[in-house]
């Protein structure tokens, strides 16, 4: 493994000081290098991870215009790095939830961050992400795809949002967020019983002790392209003791996730290429679970065909019935899934923008690969119970009408994608 002080040394940054308070930088555009500004003698050696996480230093990268817009002492401090518009910061985790409470209070959000586990992974934010491979988006499985949306209930829908959101809370560092993601493997696995095609492991994160669950349904003929579809399974509503019960955000996108996987199980469909099911851990601390898995898939040289991140699904806060989130996604994916909609239901869509990369879906564009996110609503009608003790399935009348959609959405997806 390459070490911090030789990724330094190779490292093809132009090195040059960042004064607390008034960050100043420079650097010589002849020369094709990435504007990175850092003394490399200022440069903090990452902290030792501890099993459980604490007191651990994470990297964050965040727009430039947030952290102006956050006036906390907690960015009187040097940026580690920085361009025109991202800067990166040193924290401990006990910060980022500081600064998730304080963008709370200043935009209604927790910050549009990204969160990694070392410098070098949080210097790659200071570059354009690259282009996600061209695709030729076809519709051509009606029948496979009529048949299994006869499959769609509501009644399970509704059965793994109240399953999710009875634990005190999914936080990515918490006793019942660890339970809640071992629980979700298990579930898995019985769903998953029955077909030998389908598998689930959990993916381990150095950093934290909250695993993401993947569920692999090994594709036909064409095993090597993968379709990727899911959502966060963490919760937060502040820290390890708020109650968190999430059922909006995000049990009801794991929710929809689960009910493509039953609708699957019990079609007997075999998709000729293979599909992972995956409930990425600590999305609300920086989307650090996805990151992670985006990124190792990246390295690995998946062949990934695209991405659908379900965040939030079950709250109907605008006239549309679902908004594609055209920020940090694909065009191209969205614009098919856009006729997916169109051909196979009678739902009505239109668009929205987080402004920032407001969930999973943005590691997966970061990385090369074409994603999408079907919103509930527009941004600006979000439910405004999210990330409080309030976001319960009572808030829906227990009733999970509006997810449903999402769930139909997603059985042409991986119908029509994972042909
Ligand atoms: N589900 C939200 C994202 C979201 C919220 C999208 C409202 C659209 C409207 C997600 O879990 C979340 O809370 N994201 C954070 C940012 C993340 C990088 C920590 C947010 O938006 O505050
Ligand atoms: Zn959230």
């Amino acid at each position: 493994m390459r070490t911090f002080l030789s990724f330094l040394l190779a490292a093809p940054l132009f090195l040059c000081a960042a004064h607390a308070g008034a960050p100043s930088w420079d650097f010589d555009r002849s020369a094709g290098l990435p504007p990175v500004v850092q003394r490399a003698a200022e440069l903090p050696v990452p902290a030792a991870t501890t099993p459980d996480g604490a007191g651990d230093s994470v990297w964050i990268s965040m727009a430039r215009p947030d952290v102006a817009a956050l006036d906390g002492a907690l960015f009187k401090r040097a940026p580690a790095a920085q361009n025109d518009k991202v800067a990166i910061y040193e924290m401990k985790l006990s910060e980022v939830d500081q600064i998730s409470e304080g963008m709370q209070r200043t935009f209604r959000r927790s910050p549009g961050f990204f969160a990694h586990d070392t410098l070098e992974a949080a210097l790659q934010d200071l570059s354009e992400p690259p282009a996600a491979a061209a695709k030729a988006f076809t519709i051509d499985q009606g029948p496979v795809v009529k048949a299994l949306l006869k499959l769609v209930k509501e009644e399970p829908v509704v059965a793994a949002i109240s399953s999710l959101a009875s634990f005190k809370n999914r936080y990515y560092r918490s006793a019942t967020g660890i339970e809640s993601s071992k629980w979700l493997a298990g579930h898995w696995k019985e769903l998953a019983a029955g077909r030998p095609d389908m598998s689930v492991t959990t993916f381990k994160h150095a950093a934290f002790p909250q695993e993401s669950v993947i569920l692999t349904v090994r594709g036909t003929t064409e095993p090597d392209k993968v379709v990727v579809v899911g959502g966060h399974l963490d919760s937060t509503a502040g820290g390890s003791d708020s109650p968190a019960p999430g059922a909006d955000d995000n049990a009801s996108g794991i929710a929809v996730t689960e009910e493509l996987i039953r609708v699957l199980a019990a079609s007997g469909h075999k998709p000729a290429q293979t599909l992972k099911f995956i409930a990425f851990a600590a999305e609300e601390a920086g989307l650090r679970g996805s990151g992670e898995i985006a990124a190792a898939f990246k390295k690995d040289g998946v062949a990934v065909q695209g991405m659908l991140n379900l965040d939030m699904a079950n709250y109907k806060g605008s006239p549309a019935d679902i908004y594609f989130v055209s920020d940090n996604t694909s065009a191209e994916q969205n614009a098919f899934i856009g006729k997916l909609i169109s051909t196979y239901t009678d739902y009505t869509w239109g668009t929205t923008k987080c402004g920032y990369g407001c969930s999973d879906h943005a590691s997966w564009t970061r990385n090369g690969f074409a994603a999408s996110l079907p919103f509930e609503s527009t941004f600006a009608d979000y439910n405004p119970a999210i990330h409080s003790a309030n976001d319960t399935l009572a808030q829906t009348g227990g009733r999970a009408e509006h997810a449903v959609k999402f769930a139909r959405l997603g059985v042409a997806y991986i119908v029509e994608m994972a042909k």
